[in-house]
């Protein structure tokens, strides 16, 4: 049966678009829900755009208390009943919680080549330790921040003179390559690792 997949953004969702596009046809899921933690991303209004039905959750108000910021969230995803919860630079730590309720059916991408640089600030961080190689990876979501089995990673070389911003943008073409190659395949039932570069 074709799998239900909800998307969570926080800015301009350019992997969200690719996520998107790429579930046509034959592919064994299909988006039916965009969320934002921002009701200004950029995002919210390409996905609508797309035909994908969306809503925002401002973590603001809530002032760090993340369950209740969490029990609104829940609420809208479960209106959706997505099978998979795909996190495409959604930028809020999520509490164990949470993440259990989703056990096995949350991916997220991250700017680097995980292990490797969890959290903030992935690039300069390469550039600072005079990586050669950097990339992206997508894993399960668990309750350790950027942790969780790997699903899939893309390799880019570091070039001379390479600037955070300039990494981030190569990284991010590989970005749109491999998530949508991860999801196809773990929507299709298998969690073999792919590799990409
Ligand atoms: C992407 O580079 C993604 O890997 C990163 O945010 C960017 C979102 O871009 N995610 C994280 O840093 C998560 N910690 P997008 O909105 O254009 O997809």
């Amino acid at each position: 049966m074709t799998k239900r997949v909800a998307i969570l953004i926080s800015g301009g969702g350019s992997n969200m678009i690719k996520l998107v596009e790429s579930m046509v046809g034959e592919h064994p899921a299909r988006a039916v829900l965009v969320g934002s933690n921002d009701p200004q991303a950029g995002g919210l209004k390409k996905a609508a755009e797309m035909g994908i039905d969306t809503f925002a959750v401002d973590h603001r108000p809530f002032k760090g208390d993340r369950e209740a910021f969490e029990t609104e969230l829940q609420a809208h995803l479960d209106a959706a009943k997505p099978d998979i919860v795909c996190l495409a630079g959604f930028m809020r730590v999520l509490t164990e919680n949470f993440v259990r309720k989703w056990d096995g059916k949350m991916l997220n991408i991250h700017p680097s080549l995980l292990p490797k640089y969890k959290g903030l600030h992935t690039h300069q961080r390469a550039l600072d330790a005079g990586d050669t190689e950097a990339g992206c990876s997508v894993h399960l979501v668990t309750a350790a921040l950027d942790d969780g089995p790997i699903l899939g990673q893309a390799r880019v070389r570091v070039e001379p003179g390479d600037t955070a911003d300039t990494l981030a943008a190569r990284v991010l073409v590989q970005e749109h390559k491999l998530y949508p190659a991860v999801l196809e395949r773990f929507a299709g039932g298998s969690t073999d690792p792919i590799i990409l570069g």
